[in-house]
């Protein structure tokens, strides 16, 4: 367990990958496992493009003590998927060591609520799992999933596990909402009630929420200004959300992000629908498309 799952991340990376190794990443990684790569060799690939993470693979091939790719369980910005599985089986058939970052998934996905790995059966393969507990679990704190030798060597080695302050007592609540995953899984049922209830609601608005299939739900905006413009219109009408725009996403990609809770209410998610249907008719971003910000 690390304090935040960004230290999960980055500490992991940087312990394990050294100047000899090659670090792999989807585009979309978070910043964390970025940062993680800092004294490795670090190649990108486009977002969940096998064919340009095979390229690398091969180039890679003999020049490197250990190729280690890594992705995500469910992406950040725009609630989609990995190809995890296709990726599982690339990474195998070319030597490399594999680590997903579930920050997302974890409770969301899977038929029992372990992420976006559990349906591909591919939990007790995965050579590294990261996450945190600042999502489903609604606490502080990160963690990283390796065989018992690496996870022990992670923790004498890693200068945020040792030199910094341990979990508090309120952490606790990470080991009960664990257990609510299993226990009460009617949230998990009422979660995916509010994101096609709220996803749904958007999309008859004429608003375009991407390609998402998680709780992360972009609205697209495009334009910069115009999304400041309506995530302040959003905040002074009671809804809050995060605008998101460059360097988190490319500049002309703005979005309006949220994410839906199981503790959501219906009425909730109509206000937000409602503001946004407002701000759609009101102003003048709607020009070209009639309803549509884009
Ligand atoms: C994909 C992903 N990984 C890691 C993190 C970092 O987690 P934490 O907020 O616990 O530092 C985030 C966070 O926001 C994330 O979206």
């Amino acid at each position: 367990m690390f304090t935040t799952g960004y230290a999960a991340n980055s500490a992991t990376l940087q312990i394990l990958m050294q100047k000899e190794d090659i670090a792999i990443l989807d585009m979309g990684v978070h910043a964390s496992v970025h940062e993680g790569c800092a004294f490795t060799n670090k190649k990108t690939f486009p977002h969940n493009n096998l064919e340009a993470l095979e390229h690398i693979l091969k180039m890679s091939e003999s020049m490197y003590r250990t190729k280690l790719v890594i992705i995500d369980g469910v992406y950040s910005q725009e609630g989609d998927t990995s190809r995890a599985k296709e990726i599982y089986d690339l990474v195998k058939k070319y030597n490399a060591y594999l680590m997903i970052d579930d920050a997302h998934g974890v409770g969301v996905l899977g038929k029992t609520g372990r992420g976006a790995l559990e349906d591909d059966g591919l939990l007790d393969k995965v050579d590294f799992i990261t996450g945190t507990s600042s999502k489903t679990f609604g606490n502080l704190g990160g963690y990283v999933i390796a065989n018992k030798k690496i996870a022990s060597f992670l923790k004498f080695q890693s200068r945020q596990h040792i030199f910094s302050v341990t979990a508090p007592p309120s952490s606790a609540g990470i080991v009960k909402a664990i257990d609510l995953v299993d226990e009460e899984p009617i949230w998990k049922d009422k979660l995916w009630e509010n994101i096609n209830y709220l996803k749904t609601g958007l999309n008859d608005l004429g608003l375009d929420t991407g390609i998402t299939c998680s709780a992360i739900i972009p609205v697209k905006i495009g334009d910069q200004n115009k999304m400041w413009d309506i995530g302040r219109i959003l905040i002074e009408n009671g809804v809050y959300t995060n605008p998101i725009m460059y360097p988190a996403v490319a500049r002309k990609d703005a979005r309006i992000r949220m994410t839906v809770t199981a503790r959501h209410e219906k009425e909730h998610l109509d206000k937000t629908l409602n503001v946004f249907d407002d701000i759609n008719k009101k102003n003048a971003y709607c020009e070209k498309n009639n309803n549509n910000y884009a």
